[in-house]
C-alpha cells in the first residue's frame, strides 16, 4: 500500500462525550500515531453505547477504509464499560494475541491491567485494538506495539 497507514481513534466516555471532562487520551493516540509516521485521519468520542460504538466502527472500517483504529476506554467492570463487546460485534476475524499481548506487557507495570477485557480483531482492511481509557495506560500500550503492529499492517494492507 503507497502513503503512511490512516489511523482512526475513538474516544470512548460517556463524561468526555457531554463535554463535563476534556478527552485527553484521543490526544496522546494521536501524538503517539503521528510520531510513528502514520496519519490521523478522524477523531470522534461517544459515549459509553455499544450500538454507538459499533456504529463508528464500521464509518471507519467500511466507509473511510481506515487501516487501523484504536478505542480508548471502556475496557473495564464499570456497568457502562461495553467497548470490547462493541468490537467483537463487529469484527470477522478477533485478533486475541493483541490483548493478551498489551495485557501482559501492562501487568509488569500495575497488576490492575488484569481488569482490562482489551480486545482486537480485523473487519476487511482495517485492525481495530482497543486501548484502556487513561492517557498514561494508551501510551504503554502503543509504545509496546508499534513494531510489531506495523509489520501486521504490512500483511494486512
Ligand atoms: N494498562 C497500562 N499499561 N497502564 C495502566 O495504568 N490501567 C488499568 C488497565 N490497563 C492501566 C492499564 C486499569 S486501572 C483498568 S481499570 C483497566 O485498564 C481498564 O481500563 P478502562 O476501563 O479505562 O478501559
Amino acid at each position: 500500500e503507497e502513503g503512511p497507514y490512516r489511523v482512526g481513534i475513538i474516544t470512548i466516555s460517556d463524561r468526555a462525550s457531554k463535554g463535563e471532562y476534556e478527552d485527553k487520551s484521543g490526544p496522546m493516540i494521536k501524538e503517539l500515531v503521528e510520531a510513528a509516521g502514520m496519519e490521523v485521519i478522524d477523531y470522534v468520542i461517544v459515549p459509553d453505547e455499544k450500538g454507538q460504538i459499533a456504529k463508528k466502527l464500521l464509518y471507519f472500517s467500511d466507509q473511510r477504509q481506515a487501516d487501523l483504529v484504536f478505542t480508548t476506554g471502556g475496557t473495564g467492570f464499570s456497568k457502562r464499560d461495553v467497548t470490547p463487546e462493541a468490537t467483537k460485534q463487529v469484527v470477522e476475524r478477533e485478533v486475541p494475541g493483541i490483548g493478551e499481548a498489551l495485557r501482559a506487557y501492562s501487568l509488569t507495570i500495575t497488576p490492575k491491567a488484569m481488569l482490562s477485557r482489551q480486545t482486537a480483531g480485523i473487519r476487511g482492511n482495517t485492525l481495530i485494538i482497543n486501548l484502556p481509557g487513561s492517557p498514561k495506560a494508551c501510551k504503554e500500550n502503543i509504545d509496546y506495539i508499534m513494531t510489531p503492529l506495523k509489520h501486521g499492517l504490512g500483511i494486512l494492507s
